[in-house]
């Protein structure tokens, strides 16, 4: 849909396309066969706010992050990021997959998948340099994984993996951060240490979105939510998009009656 089009059905004017969001998505609808599992998704992510995406299982959130990064292409869409296209602002974006997506058998050392962080400044020849090294400790010290930097990535627990990851998205120096659910399987010390290095990327005027499977923590720790389930059933300020009515229509019976009832009450 064009934005043209967007103020014909809503009479109202439309988000401006090529304002400086960190993310906007329009009218993307993906598909893997027949059926949409993204329909008609439109997304404008706040700069500086830390973005929950949450909806039940197979919902398209992965799906939703990877078409914005260009991993999947569309049925349709358009994706900008800071009101350019994806080739222009490709290094701006760090993308932190879902963990269970990666193969951990591949032989890496610890150093060398933070440093893959840096081979948009490096570029793939070029030398690898004292400071690129310390720049790479820096990372791993900034989530508490200093002591780590030659193993091999497959020795390590599946908290400080994911912590090594996020100090690849660090070295890259990026000014959007894309991941997808962060904290799934991760001990609460990691979750912690996540979290924080979130803020405070948050506070230097980041952008960050994570997919976020956790609903007890979603007012904790997030700014904005944006609610699927293959359609967009919500999006906005956690106080204002954050509702039981809105869960319940996004999670459909899938929400138990007890979340619910919690919700309702952190909710006041
Ligand atoms: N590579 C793929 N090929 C075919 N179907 C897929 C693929 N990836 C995801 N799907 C399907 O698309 C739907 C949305 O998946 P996904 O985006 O992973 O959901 P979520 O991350 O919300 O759990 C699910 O029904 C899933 O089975
Ligand atoms: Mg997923």
């Amino acid at each position: 849909m064009s934005p043209l089009e967007l103020v014909a059905e809503n009479g109202l004017r439309a988000p401006d396309l090529t304002g400086d969001s960190p993310l906007a998505i329009r009218g993307m609808t993906v598909s893997y066969g027949d059926q949409p599992v993204v329909y008609s998704v439109d997304m404008t992510v706040r700069q500086g706010a830390m973005t929950a995406i949450i909806g039940p299982n197979g919902a398209g959130k992965s799906t939703l992050l990877k078409a914005a990064l260009g991993i999947v292409a569309p049925l349709s869409g358009q994706v900008t990021v800071f009101g350019q296209g994806l080739d222009a602002t490709r290094n701006r974006i760090a993308y932190v997959p879902q963990r269970a997506s990666v193969d951990w058998d591949f032989p890496t050392r610890v150093s060398d998948v933070v440093m893959m962080g840096l081979y948009g400044q490096l570029g793939l020849l070029g030398r690898v340099r004292g400071l690129h090294r310390d720049r790479v400790q820096a990372c791993l010290a900034r989530v508490g994984m200093q002591d780590f930097g030659d193993r091999q990535i497959g020795q390590l627990s599946g908290g400080q993996q994911q912590r090594v990851f996020l100090a690849r998205a660090l070295a890259q120096g990026a000014d959007l951060y894309l991941l997808d659910e962060p904290f799934a399987g991760v001990d609460a010390a990691t979750e912690r240490a996540i979290i924080n290095v979130l803020h405070e990327l948050r506070d230097e005027g980041k952008t960050v979105v994570a997919v976020h499977h956790d609903l007890s923590t979603v007012r904790s720790y997030f700014d904005d939510v944006f609610l699927i389930n293959r359609r967009k059933m919500g999006e906005g300020p956690v106080e204002q998009a954050f509702t039981v009515p809105a869960l319940q229509a996004t999670y459909g019976g899938r929400l138990a009656e007890g979340q619910v009832a919690q919700l309702a009450l952190d909710a006041g």
